[in-house]
């Protein structure tokens, strides 16, 4: 079953137009990368998605029209953001971040069960736990951003450059436990990234953009196999 499907997308900020026609669809349980240089529209598409840019073209999500819903509307559904640059609360603990996640859920032992999860997923989290969100390193705030993502129980992650700005270790540490959520929680995932080579880690296909369109679709098997991409995305 197809989860998201978006159709001819395009998103304008104030007058000017920076999705030309964006397609993309994701399946139940899937992971989809989203590649292409800066500026190619990766994070406006996924604010498509979310609401939190003017889009027109086709949305559906569950099999719902949802272009034009606003953010919390959309959230509700079971989309999740996590955003370019992390969107954590700097002045909240660690573990208030990621109540802030569930502010929406009433099931007081889901939630703790969550947490627990969080910070097993996310191990370097525990000693953090009370630590304000400002006072953590890079990696230690991407970490919290995708756990309290995970706290509302989403259905879709859109997740817009996890690994930016993070040290090579540190993001791949990063990229191997979403790896693992993936797989136990089944939730399905659209992923930016510049760095392709820990795109392809996680996800099944992609497509790459440029300047607001998509100009090649495939699988990861596929396009690692492109000369295009190995010399443009994998640095060979
Ligand atoms: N808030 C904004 N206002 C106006 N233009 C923007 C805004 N955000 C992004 N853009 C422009 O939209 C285009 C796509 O940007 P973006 O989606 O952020 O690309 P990417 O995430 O692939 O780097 C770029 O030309 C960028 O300059
Ligand atoms: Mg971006």
């Amino acid at each position: 079953m197809t989860l998201l499907e978006l159709t001819d997308v395009t998103a304008f900020y104030g007058p000017v137009q920076v999705l030309d026609a964006v397609s993309l669809s994701v399946p139940d349980g899937g992971a989809v990368g989203i590649l292409g240089a800066n500026g190619a529209g990766k994070t406006t598409t996924l604010r498509a998605i979310s609401g939190t840019v003017r889009a027109g073209g086709s949305i559906v999500f569950d099999g719902k029209d949802i272009r034009g819903l606003r953010p919390d509307q959309v959230a509700g559904l079971g989309i999740a953001h996590v955003p370019e640059g992390r969107g954590t609360l700097g002045d909240l603990t660690v573990r208030e971040n990621l109540r802030v996640g569930a502010y929406k859920r009433k099931d007081r032992k889901g939630i703790q069960s969550d947490i627990d999860y969080c910070i097993d997923l996310f191990p370097q989290l525990k000693e953090r736990i009370k630590s304000n969100a400002s006072a953590l390193s890079g990696g230690e705030q991407q970490m919290l951003a995708v756990g309290r993502a995970i706290m509302s129980k989403p259905r879709l992650l859109l997740l817009d450059e996890a690994s930016l700005g993070l040290a090579p270790s540190t993001a791949k540490t990063v990229y191997e436990a979403i790896r693992r959520l993936r797989i136990e929680s089944g939730i399905a995932m659209v992923v930016v990234e510049q760095n392709a080579n820990l795109a392809f880690t996680l996800v099944d296909s992609a497509t790459v953009l440029e300047t607001g369109r998509n100009v090649l679709t495939g699988s990861s098997a596929e396009l690692k196999g492109m000369d295009e991409i190995r010399r443009a995305y994998l640095g060979g």
